[in-house]
């Protein structure tokens, strides 16, 4: 029975949040895998009276807000332990049930020295800086690489804690009060503000990936929802502009612990334009009125930082490395209605590199920061599609646009999004 995961295909905000939603019904677990509250994912669920909810999701799996799935945290995910009781208070304050909640023993914690060596490593950086969301995700992921980092499971024994505090604080103190001239951390108040929450936790915590394996084997569906995106991840990604996780295919296997053999399906998610947060290369990123358009309509702020995100046309070549880096079997193509009311709509096709045409992602990082886009005009249409829910109630001219943005991406595209609300979506194939 299917284990499916949902992937950024771009950098990020694409949508996976309202496409998780939207799944979430039909399974019955949702799994994040990886990252943390650098997320923010808009659900937005309009009942049948047309009451509508909206709900900004970071650290939680989109799949808690459907009634009967069970959310869980994987161990690829670093957890900030006070946005994660803010975050369940709040749903719970609005009447959703997150009592199914689980989270696995092996989640790394973001400890307060994290957070404060995020910002501070940011503006030491100054102009090489990343942009990064400064919630302690680098930091945490570095120490669990060096192996200094702090589980879930060591919230639940004091001694150890204690121990792992003060091997970790001997290390980070140097750096915190000699290089960046701020303040030691104190084992005892570190100490203190994790076990605060250990009671809470305990009930939630278990090995979450013998959960899944077991889901699987009685043939109940996982999806696995991921954070951030490939162009994000930090292996495939435009390093060092990356967040610290493996927010692709492969990422959602070791951040879950469901094995490769069992993933079915791998669901991309792609906006029908492109934008980013933060720093670092954007080949079809828009300076002008076009630019500005997008930013408007598609209402492009982020929903953690509030930033304004950067944005540019559709880029195809990314498209294809994520199909090819992920394994896509199915892209949702995402916002669909922004594009409404231009004349033409500019595809990137391809790069042009110092001369030469690259038709895949240029190997060197060099190359992308000077890739140039080659574009493709597509006719526009001016009708409003945001009511439309089948693909031939589209304009011919938006059809156009989807069947030419499918051609040159690598998979089918099984789902249009033409609005935020859950319903606002056409079917194409079915997707589980
Ligand atoms: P995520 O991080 O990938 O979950 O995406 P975000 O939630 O950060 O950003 C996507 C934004 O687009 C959210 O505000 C969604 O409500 C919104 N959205 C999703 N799909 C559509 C769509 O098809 N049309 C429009 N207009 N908005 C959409
Ligand atoms: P969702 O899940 C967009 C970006 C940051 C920064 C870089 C590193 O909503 O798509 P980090 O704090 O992770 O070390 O920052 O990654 N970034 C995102 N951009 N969407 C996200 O998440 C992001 N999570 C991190 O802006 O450039
Ligand atoms: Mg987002």
């Amino acid at each position: 029975m299917p284990a499916i995961a949902i992937i950024g295909a771009q950098w990020g905000d694409e949508g996976k949040g309202k496409a998780t939603d939207l799944l979430g019904t039909r399974v019955d677990y949702v799994v994040k895998f990886n990252g943390g509250n650098n997320a923010g994912h808009t659900v937005v669920i309009t009942d049948a009276s047309g009451h509508t909810e909206k709900y900004a999701l970071h650290l939680l799996p989109s799949g808690i807000l459907t009634p009967g799935c069970t959310p869980v945290i994987g161990n690829g995910v670093v957890v900030d332990l006070a946005v994660l009781f803010e975050e369940l208070e709040a749903l719970e304050q609005r009447g959703v049930d997150v009592s199914r909640l689980r989270i696995s023993a092996n989640a790394h914690v973001i400890a307060d020295y994290n957070r404060t060596l995020d910002k501070v490593t940011e503006r030491f950086l100054g102009s090489r800086r990343i942009g990064t969301t400064g919630r302690g995700i680098g930091p945490t992921y570095a120490d669990k690489m060096n192996r200094i980092g702090l589980r879930i499971q060591d919230i639940f024994d004091e001694k150890i804690l204690t121990q792992k505090v003060e091997g970790v604080l001997d290390l980070k103190n140097q750096v915190l009060t000699k290089i960046y001239n701020r303040r030691a951390a104190t084992v005892e108040a570190t100490v203190e503000e994790l076990l605060a929450f250990a009671d809470r936790l305990r009930p939630m915590v278990c090995d979450t990936g013998l959960l899944l394996n077991e889901a699987l084997d009685r043939g109940e569906t996982v999806l696995l929802e991921a954070g951030q995106a490939t162009l994000l991840d930090v292996d495939h990604g435009t390093y060092p502009f990356v967040t610290s996780s493996s927010a692709t295919a492969g990422g959602a296997c070791t951040g879950s612990g469901i094995p490769p053999r069992r993933l079915d399906q791998v669901i991309g998610i792609v906006k029908a334009y492109t934008t980013r947060v933060g720093e670092g290369p954007f080949p079809t990123e828009l300076f002008d009125e076009f630019g500005a358009h997008l930013s408007k309509v598609g209402a492009e702020f982020g929903v953690t930082t509030g930033r304004p995100r950067r944005c540019g046309w559709y880029d195809a070549v990314i498209a294809r490395y994520a199909a090819r880096v992920n394994g896509v079997s199915d892209f949702v193509l995402t916002k669909l209605d922004v594009l409404t009311g231009l004349d033409q709509v500019p595809v990137c096709v391809a790069y042009d590199v110092n001369g030469v045409r690259h038709d895949e992602m240029p190997v060197n990082q060099s190359d992308f920061h000077h890739a140039v886009p080659i574009y493709e005009y597509l006719p526009g249409w001016w009708e409003d599609i945001s009511h439309a829910r089948t693909f031939e109630e589209l304009p011919a001219n938006a059809q156009a646009y989807v069947k030419a943005v499918e051609a040159l991406s690598g998979a089918r595209i099984s789902a249009v999004g033409v609005g935020p609300s859950r319903d606002a979506t056409i079917a194409i194939h079915d997707l589980i």
